[in-house]
Parts: C-alpha cells; sequence; structure tokens
C-alpha cells in the first residue's frame, strides 16, 4: 500500500517506519526542512530505542522516504496519516491548528479520492472538522478515520508492532477494509482491532491517557499518606497491584506524570467536559495532585537543607521524563530545578540521553556533564529524577566519595533504604520512611 504520513515526530516517524517494515510504501512529510534533511541522511531526530536502524533499512531497500512537499506525497498515496502536534491552547484545549492545516493541505494536493487518517490525539469532533476542511477545498471524495495512538515513547517499536489492541472509527466500509489489511501484520498474535465510530474512537484515546494519569496521581497521594502514616508505599503497591480487578501497572509513586502526552491530554479532556457542559470533577484533582507531586522533590530538599540554597550545589540524575526517551516536554525535572534556582542553590545534571534537549530547555542554567559521577562531584546531594537503567545500580562508594554530605533524594524510589542506610546515606525516598 501507498502512504503518507504528514508529521515525522514521535508518532509519525514511528508509525510510518513500521508501515514501511512491513512492506508498504510510505512518504514521511515535514514543515520542518531542518528534520527531514536529517534524516535523509539518515541521523534521526529523536532517540528512541530500536528506530534508527530501522530507518536506515527501510530507507535502504526504498520502502521509506522523508520530504517536505505535503503535496507530492499526497498524490502519490492511496491512505494519508494524520501525525501533527496537537499541543496544550491557552484555554487548556487541543491546539488544533496543526491539524486542520494538515488537512487543508491535503485537500489542496487531492487529485482523487482518499483516506485520510487521523493519528494525533483530538478532541471528539475532530474526524468531522478535518473532514469538513479537507472538503472546503477540494470536490474529491474523502473518508476521515480517527485511528489514535498508544505507543510509548522509549518502547514505541515494541508498542507498534504487538499493539494491545489497534482502534479503528469509521462507518465507511471500505475504510475500514484498508485499515484492517494495514494493520493486519500488527495483530497476528490475536490481540484485537476494535473497530467503532469516530466519536468513540476519539475519545478513548482520552479516556485511557486520563485514567492512566488518574493512577499516577492516586498512587502518588496514597505515598505521601503513606509518609505521614509510617507505611511503605512500595508493600501497599504490592498489596493493590496483586488484586486482578486493579494490576500491578502504572502504580509506581514519583514525581508526578509529564511528558508530551498526559498533562496536555487529561486538561483537552476536562475543557471538552466543560465545553459540553459538564464537570469533570476527577480531572481536576488528577491535575492539583499531580502538580503538588512535581514540588515534593523541593520539600524534601528543603527538610534536609532549609529553604534557602544559596551556595548548596545539586546533582541531578535524570532529565528525560521517564527513560529511554530524550523527551523533556512537561518533564518534572523542569519545575525541580526551577525550584532549585530559585532558592539560590547550582544544579549539575546528568542525563543518558537528553543531554541535547536540556540545553534546549535549561540554556546555562544548570552545568551539563557527561558522567552521571562527575555531577556528584562536590556536590551538597545527589536528586535522582528518571528511573534509567543505569542509575539502578551504581557505585555507591563512588558517590559517597564524591558527594560533600551524604545525601540521596530518589524520587523514583529506585534504591533500597537499607541498603542506603548501610552505606551512611541520609536517603529520603516517595512514600517510604526516611532513613
Ligand atoms: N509522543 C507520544 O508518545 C504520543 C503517543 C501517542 C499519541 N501521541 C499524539 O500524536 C501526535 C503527535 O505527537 P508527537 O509526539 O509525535 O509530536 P511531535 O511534536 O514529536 O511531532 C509533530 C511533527 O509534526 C510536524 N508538523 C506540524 N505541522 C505539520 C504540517 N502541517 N505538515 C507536516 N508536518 C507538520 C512538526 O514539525 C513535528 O515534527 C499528538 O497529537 C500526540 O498527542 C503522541
Amino acid at each position: 500500500m501507498k502512504i503518507a504520513v504528514i508529521g515525522t515526530g514521535y508518532v509519525g516517524l514511528v508509525a510510518g517506519t513500521c508501515f514501511a517494515e512491513t512492506g508498504n510504501g510510505v512518504i514521511c512529510v515535514d514543515v520542518n526542512p531542518t528534520k527531514v534533511e536529517s534524516l535523509r541522511k539518515g541521523v534521526l531526530p529523536i532517540y528512541e530505542p530500536g528506530l534508527e536502524e530501522m530507518v536506515l533499512r527501510n530507507v535502504q531497500a526504498g520502502r521509506l522516504s522523508f520530504t517536505t512537499d505535503t503535496g507530492d506525497a499526497v498524490r502519490r498515496s492511496q491512505v494519508i496519516f494524520i501525525a501533527v502536534g496537537t499541543p496544550q491552547d491557552e484555554d487548556g484545549s487541543a491546539d488544533l491548528s496543526y491539524v486542520l492545516a494538515a488537512a487543508r493541505d491535503i485537500g489542496r494536493a487531492m487529485d482523487g479520492p482518499r483516506i485520510v487518517v487521523d493519528k494525533s490525539t483530538v478532541p471528539v469532533g475532530t474526524a468531522d472538522k478535518v473532514a469538513a476542511a479537507i472538503r472546503e477545498v477540494t470536490e474529491h471524495a474523502v473518508v476521515v478515520v480517527s485511528n489514535p495512538e498508544f505507543l510509548k515513547e522509549g518502547n514505541a517499536i515494541d508498542d507498534f508492532l504487538k499493539p494491545d489492541r489497534v482502534v479503528i472509527g469509521t462507518d465507511d466500509e471500505e475504510a475500514r477494509k484498508v485499515m484492517l489489511d494495514l494493520y493486519g501484520p500488527f495483530v497476528r498474535t490475536g490481540k484485537p482491532i476494535l473497530c467503532m465510530d469516530t466519536r468513540s474512537a476519539e475519545m478513548t484515546k482520552y479516556a485511557a491517557n486520563a485514567l492512566l494519569a488518574t493512577k499516577i496521581s492516586f498512587i502518588n497521594e496514597i505515598a505521601n499518606l503513606c509518609e505521614l502514616l509510617g507505611a511503605d508505599v512500595a508493600k501497599v503497591r504490592e498489596g493493590i497491584g496483586s488484586d486482578a480487578r486493579i494490576g500491578p501497572h502504572f502504580l509506581f509513586a514519583g514525581i508526578g506524570y509529564g511528558g508530551s502526552c498526559f498533562p496536555k491530554d487529561v486538561s483537552a479532556l476536562g475543557r471538552t467536559a466543560r465545553d459540553s457542559g459538564y464537570e469533570f470533577r476527577i480531572l481536576d484533582a488528577v491535575q492539583s495532585a499531580n502538580e503538588h507531586q512535581k514540588g515534593v522533590i523541593l520539600q524534601k530538599v528543603e527538610t534536609v537543607f532549609g529553604s534557602d540554597l544559596t551556595g548548596k550545589t545539586f546533582a541531578i540524575w535524570g532529565l528525560a521524563f521517564k527513560p529511554k526517551t530524550d523527551d523533556m516536554r512537561e518533564a518534572p525535572s523542569l519545575t525541580i530545578i526551577k525550584g532549585l534556582l530559585q532558592r539560590g542553590a547550582k544544579v549539575v545534571a546528568h542525563d543518558p540521553e537528553a543531554m541535547k534537549e536540556a540545553r534546549r530547555y535549561l540554556g546555562d542554567s544548570v552545568r551539563l556533564v557527561d558522567s552521571n559521577y562527575e555531577a556528584c562531584t562536590d556536590a551538597d546531594a545527589l536528586l535522582v529524577l528518571t528511573e534509567w537503567s543505569t542509575y539502578q545500580r551504581p557505585d555507591f562508594d563512588t558517590i559517597a566519595r564524591l558527594l560533600k554530605n551524604r545525601v540521596i533524594i530518589d524520587g523514583r524510589n529506585i534504591y533500597s533504604p537499607e541498603r542506603m542506610k548501610a552505606q551512611g546515606f541520609t536517603y529520603h525516598s516517595i512514600g517510604r520512611a526516611a532513613v
């Protein structure tokens, strides 16, 4: 099948490459010429495990190409995916300007009927808006399908090739057949392709992200209460996670959710509800608990060092909003670093993959170093903010030697309090007693 993917970010590049991997001819389009130029040279603009080799393989096989020319890509394709960003607008809603601009670009280029697939996360009713935008500029027939994406950054290839489920929203029989054909190779193990109307498909994506964000805020609230009551959230997680009705996933206490999806999607769903005259009470609580949680590390820092941090230096391990990605959009590390700097502290930080992004977000306000141990040199404490695997079993003797004070504040609960105590560290974590 000939496919165009409009928007070559985390979702578009992964989707396009995986469709090429199963033998389709894919043209990935982006408005950013630097990105396209870089991809043409085989240099990926993002870090996603396994993606680079798959891109190179498919480019070499002639199944995957990159362009800034939407018109050409549309004319040469049967199915066109929209995978552009839907960032948060000032009023909390999803900004649809990129999606609708892409829709108009597609419409203007159409020289015959096309299937246009919305893969961006968009509010309920957007498929109708996309169809209307296209029909305004073309006479040719168009079917707009909603096909929300559930991949996780850091595991995107696997999630796309082996999805838990695929959601296809359309009432058009022909378009449904084409989509089932396209996704067939990814569900050979029997995972379901769920066909529904476009509105239910659009809502499914928001409901999924809002529920996952709710789980995170819930366990964080439990963690904070555990600390006050002398309970251990890790034990509580095991206790509730083994209940089949609850399950163990998304129940790790931490420093709040971030990233390019949960914050904006929870906000957009709340906005959609308000615009429909409904007050979605839980979502406000989820957001407010998350904002509170981003401040918990600073509270712990103040417990140890007081509120004036002038003259203090903090080593930070982990800047990306989660491991195995370089994405720093809405990363809790940004809020924490800002809080430290405002209190007069200096920050020296390390991340295995997000250093380039960190430079973009933080400029010269923090010192970025190439080794996680170097960050500890003469620092007053080590703050662990992302649970990268390379941080999980470090050399604690070296850390103890390099730090000015043996203080570790662990926002991801990756170390054992008993071990930290035995090594002579003052150790604070989330939802567990400080030692
Ligand atoms: N990142 C994730 O983990 C994830 C997961 C599931 C769903 N989503 C959703 O998928 C969508 C895309 O997310 P992302 O993280 O890949 O975004 P991104 O910001 O990484 O990429 C979007 C790309 O679209 C390009 N673009 C914008 N307007 C364009 C146009 N008119 N024509 C061509 N290219 C254009 C941008 O230059 C950019 O490269 C969003 O709606 C997001 O909510 C993201």
